[in-house]
């Protein structure tokens, strides 16, 4: 930065001091790199190219703007600015979404023609639109914008559901429970108190999240009545339609004369029973995991089902299990569809349009 603009004339322009190395060593004794990082109210990183996301993503501190961002406990904001390829580039994917994650507000860069000549999404955008964000952020209070679902309790199931067929047997699905996973870990990072009510997975639970583990149908419909009252449910969990007569011995090959009858028994629809309960939350939130027609089965299930909003997505690919997932969100008030991101995108635009509807 320094090559294109030096930091004389920065420092005539905004009449104040410039700060460019680590080893300074009389900014060290005046102000140190540690105070520096802690008396601003956001930092903003301005251009935030490739090469730097990739370090503050990886907690890489090897000079003065990395140790800051390093060191800092105050909101950070990047400004992306890099050529296409190096944005769309998987890395850089990668590291704003980690970014996004560990809770750095990313902006969109701009499309259009870039000074290398190739044309694209990663111009830096207009700064008359980056003044806006940084007023936007610093106009609303501290409490407002950092946790704008503090004091909202959400209740979040998750992942598949087992049904015993027997001591050593089990009915279940491919559900990974990663989507939920990251909703609810979105949701607390904007404060709200959230209760997971989680099928067996393999995975973390995200921080500051309270989870309550359960094995079946039965046991998640219990977990989730017991977590009420809540002002938000979004039932992710790919719960088992049906359940079998559970054996409470292992059934033997020889015993049964052929495959063993599993009398299936129709399990309870959580999404279904909570609408209709009196404990129903001021916004219920279904999923409709769909191979085909995923709109107009998703649109069925919203009547069928009585929730507000469904998310649909459509599971033909390897959506469970996988990364990414690509989402519509059906409403009273119509279809959006949402293209194609990372499971994390997915749960941090829910979670903030959930604020934004519940604010
Ligand atoms: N759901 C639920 N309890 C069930 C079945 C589903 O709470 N017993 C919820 C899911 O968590 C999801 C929504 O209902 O939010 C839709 O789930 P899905 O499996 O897509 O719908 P089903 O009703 O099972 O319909 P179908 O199997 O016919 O697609």
């Amino acid at each position: 930065g320094a090559q294109f603009v030096t930091p004389m004339t920065l420092a005539a322009r905004s009449e104040a001091e410039v700060y460019t190395s680590l080893w300074d060593l009389k900014n060290e004794t005046e102000m140190g790199h540690i105070q520096l990082s802690r008396e601003a109210d956001l930092i903003v990183v301005c251009p935030a190219t490739a090469d730097l996301m990739a370090k503050m993503a990886a907690g890489i501190a090897d000079d003065l703007a990395t140790t800051l961002l390093l060191a800092t406990d105050t909101q950070v904001m990047a400004v992306p600015a890099m050529n296409v390829r190096m944005w769309d580039h998987a890395a850089t994917q990668r590291n704003v979404s980690q970014l996004r994650d560990d809770g750095v507000i990313v902006l969109d860069p701009d499309e259009g023609p870039m000074a290398c000549g190739e044309y694209g999404e990663g111009r830096l955008p207009e700064p008359d639109a980056i003044f806006a964000e940084i007023e936007h952020w610093l106009g609303s209070s501290t409490q407002d914008r950092a946790h704008p679902l503090a004091g909202k309790h959400v209740v979040i199931t998750a992942g598949p559901t087992r049904e015993p067929i027997d001591p050593v047997r089990y009915i279940a699905n491919r559900s990974s429970g990663r989507q939920g996973y990251a909703i609810a870990g979105a949701l607390a990072r904007l404060g709200a108190n959230v209760s997971l009510i989680s099928g067996p997975v393999a995975l973390e639970t995200p921080r500051g999240v309270n989870r309550i583990d359960v094995e079946t149908a039965l046991g998640m419909e219990a977990a989730v009545d017991a977590a009420l009252p809540a002002d938000v449910a979004i039932l992710v969990a790919a719960v088992a339609d049906w359940r079998a007569e559970a054996s409470p011995r292992k059934i033997k090959k020889g015993e049964t004369g052929g495959p063993p009858d599993l009398n299936l028994i129709e399990n309870p629809d959580i999404l279904a029973g909570l609408s209709r309960s009196d404990k129903r939350p001021e916004l219920l939130i279904g999923f409709a995991a769909e191979t085909d027609k995923v709109v107009g089965h998703a649109k069925a299930k919203l009547d069928r089902k009585g929730c507000d909003w469904i998310i649909a997505n459509d599971v033909s690919g390897d959506v469970m299990g996988g990364a990414e997932n690509s989402v519509h969100i059906i409403t009273e008030a119509g279809v959006e569809s949402w293209e194609q991101m990372p499971k994390s995108d997915v749960a941090r635009k829910l979670a903030e349009r959930i604020a934004d509807v519940l604010a």
